[in-house]
């Protein structure tokens, strides 16, 4: 048995010890959705609730993209993201965790297909070779990534902004032999969206995703489904999940900034559901 507060990963310490009892009150009554994400006032660092021992944590605002799954969309969800929402408000993207960094190399995609600033781009994180799961990319480089040093690195982040933070695979990625992707979400306590695929088979895996963040007291923000538009599928996300699906992205083919920034300024979020509340 260990204390009530620790925040020990996902694995290896049985269920009941992995979710901080304190979580319940970091979006609480006081503090809605679009408030966690975009902030509510000028300042953009946020005081999510005390633990059990009163201590008080301070925090940024924005979103971690994560996905059902790896090359699923959340890297060019990302980059949309810049496009929809930096004319109302300071964005930054993150990728804390990248392997397979000689191929993929996510944070220079973003830079690329959202037409970021340098001021816009948080570059720094574990950068690994090899295309597989965080966990073993990092073995078989001799390292090891945990979330008390990504959190260290982000501490030297700036608050002024709002993070688009994105996440390597889907939420119970390893990242080591105890902690998962979904520890680095609750660590920095930001709301998920979730990438999914429009196509068959998306409704369990969209459902797993929410499932797996909603046992952890994670807020999901909403849904952004990619590929050819399938209208049964979303009603069935929106339904089962009971998640908004904030966006349906078409294949484009060509991929470039010019056609993402159309689709974005018009089909990503369009009710302003993201932004309520940052004004
Ligand atoms: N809407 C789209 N139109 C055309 N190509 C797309 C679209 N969405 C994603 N792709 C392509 O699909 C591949 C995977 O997309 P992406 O890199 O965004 O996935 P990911 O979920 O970020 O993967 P990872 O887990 O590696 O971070 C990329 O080659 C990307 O260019
Ligand atoms: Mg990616």
């Amino acid at each position: 048995m260990h204390g009530e507060g620790d925040f020990e990963g996902s694995l290896g310490r049985g269920v009941s010890g992995s979710i901080p009892p304190a979580f319940g009150v970091v979006y609480g009554a006081s503090e809605s959705l679009s408030e966690a994400i975009f902030g509510g006032g000028s300042e953009a660092g946020v005081r999510v609730g005390g633990t059990d021992t009163n201590e008080v944590v301070v925090t940024r605002r924005g979103l971690f993209v994560t996905g059902t799954d790896t090359n699923v969309g959340k890297t060019v969800v990302s980059a949309a993201l810049f496009h929809r929402y930096r004319s109302e408000v300071s964005l930054c993207y993150w990728k804390p965790v990248q392997t397979g960094i000689e191929q993929d190399d996510d944070t220079a995609t973003v830079r690329a297909l959202g037409e970021c600033t340098d001021g816009e781009i948080f570059d720094q994180g574990v950068r690994l070779p090899r295309p597989v799961s965080p966990h073993l990319a990092a073995r078989w480089a001799g390292r090891r990534i945990t979330v008390a040093a990504l959190l260290a690195l982000w501490e030297s982040a700036p608050v002024s902004v709002r993070w688009i933070v994105e996440g390597a695979g889907g939420v119970l990625v390893p990242l080591n032999e105890g902690e998962l992707m979904v520890d680095l979400m609750r660590a920095l306590h930001l709301p998920a969206l979730i990438v999914a695929r429009s196509t068959l088979g998306t409704i369990n895996h969209t459902l797993l995703t929410v499932e797996a963040l909603r046992y952890r007291a994670i807020p999901i923000a909403g849904v952004v489904m990619v590929g050819p538009p399938n209208p049964e599928n979303r009603r069935a996300i929106e339904e089962y999940g009971g998640v908004p699906v904030l966006g349906e992205m078409p294949w484009f083919e060509p991929l470039t900034p010019e056609g993402l920034r159309t689709w974005a300024q018009a089909g990503l979020d369009p009710d302003g559901r993201l932004r309520e509340g940052w004004a």
